[in-house]
């Protein structure tokens, strides 16, 4: 039985996509997307919309995106890559809207971009420029923007223009040469981290939008998924993920403190920098303890249940943070275990880039940030595995330069050997 059926889930509930599918309306996202759909409904102009990585932006932009009521109302240019020249970046908007110009010449690019939107004006379409990672656009190329946005007719803006982005942003619209931009912002709200109750709700409604299923998160591991993530919906996904496959590791159907702890030690360092470093540390010094105290009890073959613990009230809870062995069942398909990187080195533990084009990434999920692109025929050695639940495999991997990252199976072959044996094969 693999891991969706054991759970009877359609699908994982916790990927690290931004899919609309899954939209969980907290305070603030709903906010946000009233404030999206209100300004271009009211062609107010300039909108941001602000928020710490994780925090659902892009999954709010999507939402926003996938409901019909723009559809046949307006004429959208989405913006994905924005580390984009004044020129380049109008003509991706240009491209994007179908607008086509004889030259490339700037003014002959504005002037057509004006007519267009006039014609689609008269015909109350509205037109819609959303960049999204808009801490990444050059100071030159927000300039541009805000010239944009002058454009209008006596009575109304021709153009809504949507910023979304990381908290940086807000703060670079700050500077000197940006403050007349910051001026234009009619409309700016934040996407702030879940609340304990809204998190405890975000987890039952992914469940639900998944199938629902058998499996239920204890209140208690909620809490300290919470806790670990501070909110954050990427990192909840993230935890919920691997609990859900120590539970599943355990056969059992509840996820509970302890699945989370487990899954917590086998979070990248990357993938969870601050989280991990202060709040786990205390949780794995405490596991590691007890896993020695074990197996000295073992072999001095003591019974446990009479070596003297100072306080017995505490004793479950420490009992907690010890996961037991996943049972040896047929039905446990070992190819989708969560990979502790202890595991690795004692098997195959180089890669080799196979794949023309490669990156290597801040998490094990397709929508991670590039961390740095890998070449084909580079070597590494490999320090962490992750299985998402759909199969795909990730190796975390570290570069001559001290980058760490991950990148996915199809694009490289497992070697035996250590990386400068195989770098100095031909
Ligand atoms: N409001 C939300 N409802 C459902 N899932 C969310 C929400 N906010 C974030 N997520 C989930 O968190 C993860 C990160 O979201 P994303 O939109 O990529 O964040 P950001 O763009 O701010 O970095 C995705 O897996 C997404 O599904
Ligand atoms: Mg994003």
């Amino acid at each position: 039985m693999d891991y969706l059926e054991f759970f009877d889930l359609k699908e994982n509930p916790f990927r690290l996509t931004p899919d609309p599918f899954y939209f969980y309306p907290s305070g603030s996202h709903n906010e946000a997307l009233s404030s999206f759909n209100y300004i271009v409904e009211q062609k107010e102009g300039f909108f941001m919309c602000t928020g710490e990585p994780g925090t659902g932006k892009t999954t709010l932009l999507n939402t926003f995106l996938n409901t019909d009521r723009w559809k046949d109302r307006a004429g959208i240019a989405l913006v994905l890559t924005p580390r984009l020249s004044p020129e380049e970046f109008l003509l991706t908007v240009l491209e994007d809207l179908n607008v086509k110009v004889k030259n490339t010449n700037k003014n002959e690019i504005i002037r057509a971009f004006r007519d267009f939107l006039i014609e689609n004006s008269m015909f109350g379409r509205r037109i819609i420029i959303i960049v999204d990672e808009a801490q990444n656009l050059p100071d030159e190329t927000l300039e541009e923007l805000r010239l944009l946005s002058n454009l209008e007719t006596e009575k109304e803006k021709l153009l809504q223009i949507v910023l979304i982005g990381q908290p940086e942003l807000r703060s670079r619209l700050f500077s000197e040469n940006l403050k007349q931009l910051n001026q234009r912002i009619t409309v700016r709200t934040t996407l702030m981290p879940l609340t304990i109750n809204e998190a405890s709700d975000y987890i039952n409604y992914r469940l639900v939008k998944a199938g629902k299923g058998n499996v239920v998160f204890e209140d208690r591991a909620k809490r300290f998924i919470h806790k670990l993530s501070k909110g954050i919906p990427r990192l909840i996904n993230l935890i919920c993920s691997r609990a859900m496959m120590a539970a599943y590791l355990d056969m059992s159907r509840q996820v509970k403190k302890r699945h989370v702890e487990y899954a917590i030690r086998h979070i990248s360092d990357v993938a969870m920098p601050v989280v991990k470093r202060r709040k786990v540390l205390k949780a794995s010094l405490l596991a590691a303890l007890l896993i020695t105290a074990f197996a000295i009890a073992i072999i001095m073959n003591y019974d446990l249940h009479i070596t003297p613990v100072a306080d017995s009230t505490h004793r479950a809870d420490r009992q907690d943070a010890v996961v037991k062995e996943p049972p040896k069942v047929d039905a446990v398909n070992t190819d989708k275990l969560p990979g502790p990187g202890i595991d690795i080195t004692a098997r195959q533990k180089t890669l080799i880039v196979v794949a023309d084009t490669a990156n290597l990434r801040t998490e094990p999920s397709i929508n991670a940030e590039t961390v740095t692109p890998a070449s084909k025929g580079k070597v590494f050695e490999i320090t962490d595995e992750f299985t998402e639940i759909g199969g795909r495999k990730w190796y975390k991997v570290k570069t001559s330069e001290g980058k760490e990252g991950w990148i996915a199976d199809k694009a490289v072959r497992l070697e035996q050997g250590t990386v400068p044996e195989l770098r100095a094969k031909p």
